[in-house]
């Protein structure tokens, strides 16, 4: 239940931060959203969701782009990607491969 309200807040958050064209800064989506699970540096606190930080930037860009189309099929990173654009997706890739 916890986990359902914060993707709603999560997924409003993706929404406006996109709304802001040409945001610069994929940090800002990673610090807002992502960090809520995978952790402010890539580096989750919970069993159940996986480390980011150091890994390959194309497997992190087609995994989000896998859960997007729905390849990749996940509850939570299902309705999360659909709030990305492609450039959100290869920003957040390249961001989290340099940690
Ligand atoms: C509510 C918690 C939550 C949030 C917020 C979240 N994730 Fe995830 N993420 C998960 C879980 C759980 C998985 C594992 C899903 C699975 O088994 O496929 C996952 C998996 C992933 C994977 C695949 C990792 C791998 O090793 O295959 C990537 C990439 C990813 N998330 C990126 C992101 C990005 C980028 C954001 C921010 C836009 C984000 N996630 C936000 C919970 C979350």
């Amino acid at each position: 239940m916890r986990i359902s309200i914060f993707v709603v807040a999560a997924a409003i958050a993706i929404t406006s931060t996109s709304a802001m064209a040409g945001d610069p800064n994929p940090a800002n989506i990673a610090k807002t959203v992502c960090a809520g699970c995978h952790g402010p540096e890539g580096i989750s606190t919970n069993p159940l969701w996986p480390n980011l930080a150091g890994q390959k930037e194309q497997y992190l860009s087609k995994a989000i782009n896998d859960y997007r189309s729905g390849a990749r099929k996940d509850p939570v990173m299902g309705p999360l990607a659909q709030g990305l654009s492609d450039r959100d997706i290869e920003d957040l890739a390249a961001y989290y491969s340099n940690k």
